[in-house]
């Protein structure tokens, strides 16, 4: 690859601060290992920096506020240091394309999820005094061949991304829009990084996508369905089970996680491939967004509350101890009190273990942005959070309870926020467990004896 003169300055320190989803983060580390290839050297300290790069995330009105935020506090930064280059990355950068330039004069750079590739020449277009800006979304870019550098890691759990975009177009939702069309990962390249990982010590991997169970590898570009491909690229094909056995097995004494899947595609295929890898964890991330079907199709997710639980049945049935966590939004447009109450009630039949509860922010240009009108009132929407928010608090402490007096094995992660006496690791089902350190490090696979719960996590202390 040829490098622009200027971005090779010997050793430009470049700090990164990313928001939003696994994804975001990932994408972070290919943006260090694309740096790094120009000669930037990652630092921690943002004013020791010669770039700065926040990766951002425009899921909801507030994710940009805080970007909006931290944009007026970094005037400052370059009140300090009238060369540092500011950029805004990610799908804030993909949303607003060049009005981001237009209304943040500090901002240097602008660059879209597809274009990291184009990173160091955008920064040397700065370098020559300029301002610049890469949109441009890709059908094909996976970024597969790249190593990422794996920033602000605990050394035991690592994000692997399999496949980037979204197709679903569900209505409330700006993905789709930000990160572009759907596409896999070759699976080999997939492979190759979760040995890499292991050989490096680390002892967790999570696959991640915006919709795993639709991956399929069938030679690269945009996603098609597995009925279209002709009969050679539907028999050499590869399948999210089919990905999940294949990493299982490259890496046995590796715990294997994954996000996100979606109830429309998940099968019996992947749940029955994780019962069979005793190191694939039992545990699904399964957001439902709402209990009522007739929300769920103006939110045009393409399941009903039915078929939902028919995919939660199906997942207890093959795997009895799964634990089973969602994503819910109060309030979506045109959302009555009773559709609410069948939210609620669903929470407490499906009994997550957990769940990342939202108000609905409308997203411009989205469909649900152009079809409804955004008609459910602030103060109505935070009352359903709350009663959401606390029906999941009880289901949550119900759930917790019921490992107390059980063995649970926990991967250390690192210490416990609230005493450096302390591991704080996860079980199986991705509960956080806590327990007192004893002789124990970080990376070890620990037996625990839980002997009380809060909300959110397990106590207990190691077994002997
Ligand atoms: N691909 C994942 C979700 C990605 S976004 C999936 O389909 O499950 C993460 C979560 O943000 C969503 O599940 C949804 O609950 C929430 N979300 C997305 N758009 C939102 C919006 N406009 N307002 C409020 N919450 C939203
Ligand atoms: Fe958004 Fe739906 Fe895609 Fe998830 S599946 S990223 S909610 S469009
Ligand atoms: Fe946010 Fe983009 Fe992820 S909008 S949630 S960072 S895909």
């Amino acid at each position: 690859m040829s490098t622009h003169p200027a971005a090779e300055k010997t050793s430009r320190k470049l700090y990164i601060e990313s928001y939003g989803c696994a994804m975001n983060f990932s994408d972070s580390e290919i943006i260090a290992s694309i740096m790094g290839e120009h000669g930037f050297v990652n630092t921690q300290d943002e004013l020791d920096a010669d770039v700065i790069f926040l990766n951002t995330c425009a899921i909801r009105d507030n994710a940009e506020q805080r970007i909006r935020q931290r944009l007026i506090h970094l005037r400052q930064n370059k009140k300090h240091n009238n060369e540092l280059i500011i950029g805004v990355l990610g799908c804030m950068a993909e949303r607003l394309k060049s009005k981001l330039l237009e209304e943040e004069h500090l901002v240097d750079v602008v660059a879209g999820p597809d274009s990291y590739r184009e990173l160091p020449k955008l920064v040397a277009e700065v370098d020559d005094g300029g301002r610049a800006i890469n949109v441009l979304l890709s059908r094909e870019e996976t970024y597969g061949d790249l190593n990422p550098v794996r920033l602000n890691s605990n050394g035991v759990t690592a994000f692997v991304s399999i496949m980037r975009g979204c197709d679903n177009m569900c209505s409330f939702c700006v993905v789709p829009f930000t990160r572009g069309r759907e596409r896999s990962r070759d699976p080999e390249s997939i492979v190759n990084e979760v040995i890499q990982l292991k050989n490096q010590g680390y002892k967790e991997i999570t696959l991640l996508g915006q919709n795993v169970n639709s991956y399929l590898w069938f030679g690269g570009g945009p996603k098609k369905e597995f009925k279209s491909l002709t009969k050679e690229e539907q028999d050499n094909s590869v399948d999210f089970a089919d990905l999940l056995e294949k990493v299982a097995e490259a890496a046995s004494e590796m715990r294997i996680r994954y996000s996100t899947s979606h109830p429309r595609d998940i099968n019996e295929k992947v749940v029955e491939t994780m019962a069979r890898h005793k190191n694939i964890c039992n545990y699904i991330h399964l957001p439902v967004q709402s209990g009522n079907t007739r929300v769920l199709e103006a939110m045009s997710r393409n399941y009903s509350r039915e078929w939902y639980m028919e995919k939660i049945e199906m997942i207890r049935r093959i795997i009895p101890d799964c634990g089973i966590s969602s994503d819910i939004i109060a309030g979506f447009c045109t959302e009555t009190e009773e559709e609410h109450k069948d939210t609620l009630s669903l929470i407490e039949w499906a009994q997550f273990d957990f769940s990342y509860m939202y108000k609905y922010s409308e997203r411009p240009a989205t469909p649900a942005a152009k079809k409804f009108s955004d008609d459910v009132p602030e103060d109505v929407k935070g009352r359903r959070l709350s009663e959401i928010i606390a029906v999941q608090n009880k289901m949550s402490k119900e759930r917790n309870s019921e490992y107390v007096g059980k063995e649970v094995v926990v991967l250390v992660e690192g210490e416990s926020k609230k005493s450096d006496q302390d591991w704080m690791g996860r079980n199986d089902q991705n509960v956080v467990v806590v327990f007192p350190k004893e002789h124990y490090n970080r990376g070890d696979l620990v037996k625990v004896l839980v002997e009380r719960n809060t909300t959110t996590t397990l106590i207990g202390k190691a077994i002997h």
